[in-house]
C-alpha cells in the first residue's frame, strides 16, 4: 500500500512509520512525505529515508481554496492509498476531503472528542484528568471530528508537565499509529457504510 504522510513538525510519528515500512512484511511504504512550511525535522526524516517530499505554503496562494486545490494536486501525484495527518497543523478544504476523505486518517494526542485541537496534553493536565491518550481517525469538515479508529489510554501522573505527559502520549500514540496501519493495509475499513480495500 502507498502511503502519503502530512507533516508541520518533528515527525517522530512520520518517523515511526518509516521504520515500521522498512520491513516489506508490513504490507506499505511512504512513498511521500508533505508539510506546509520549510525546514522542519520532518523533511529531514524523509530525505534521510530517501523518500521524496513536498511543501505546499498556504501563504504561497491567493486563497485557501487555491492551496486545499494545490495540496489536493500534490497529494494525488503520489496515488496514495491513506494519507496521514501526523502533527500536520493545517485543516484541509473541501476538495482535499472530496478526493481522500475516505482514506484520510489523522492521530490526535487525546482521547477525543475531549480537547480537541493544537494544545490537548496542556488542556487535559489543566482540567486534571486522570487518563488521556492518543486517537487515530478519519478526518471529516470538523476539527478533530469524524470516525475513530482506535484509541489507547495513557495515564496522567501527579508528578507531570505538559512536557512530560506531551512525550508519555507520543510514544502510545507512534505504536498506535503503527499497528493500525498495518492493520487497515490488511484489512481494509468502512467508512461512510462503504468499503475500502486496497488493491
Ligand atoms: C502528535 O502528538 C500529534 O498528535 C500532535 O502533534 C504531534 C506530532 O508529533 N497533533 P510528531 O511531529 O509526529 O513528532
Amino acid at each position: 500500500a502507498r502511503l502519503v504522510v502530512l507533516v508541520s513538525g518533528s515527525g517522530s510519528n512520520l518517523q515511526a512509520l518509516l521504520d515500521a515500512t522498512a520491513d516489506p512484511g508490513y504490507g506499505a511504504r511512504v512513498v511521500a512525505v508533505g508539510a506546509d512550511r520549510d525546514g522542519i525535522a520532518g523533511l529531514d526524516r524523509a530525505a534521510a529515508a530517501g523518500v521524496p517530499s513536498f511543501v505546499e505554503r498556504v501563504k504561497d496562494h491567493p486563497t485557501r481554496a487555491d492551496w486545499d486545490k494545490a495540496l489536493t494536486d500534490r497529494v494525488a501525484e503520489h496515488r496514495p492509498d491513506l494519507v496521514i495527518s501526523a502533527g500536520f497543523l493545517k485543516l484541509v478544504g473541501p476538495e482535499f476531503l472530496a478526493a481522500f476523505g475516505d482514506r484520510y486518517l489523522n492521530t490526535h494526542n487525546t482521547l477525543l472528542p475531549a480537547f480537541p485541537g493544537i494544545h490537548g496534553p496542556r488542556d487535559a493536565l489543566a482540567y486534571g484528568v486522570k487518563l488521556t491518550g492518543a486517537t487515530l481517525f478519519f478526518v471529516d469538515a470538523g476539527m478533530d471530528t469524524g470516525p475513530i479508529v482506535a484509541q489507547v489510554a495513557v495515564p496522567v501522573r501527579d508528578d507531570d508537565d505538559e512536557d512530560t505527559l506531551t512525550e508519555r502520549i507520543k510514544s502510545a500514540e507512534r505504536r498506535q499509529l503503527v499497528e493500525q496501519v498495518g492493520r487497515l493495509v490488511r484489512e481494509g475499513w468502512t467508512i461512510t457504510g462503504r468499503k475500502v480495500t486496497i488493491p
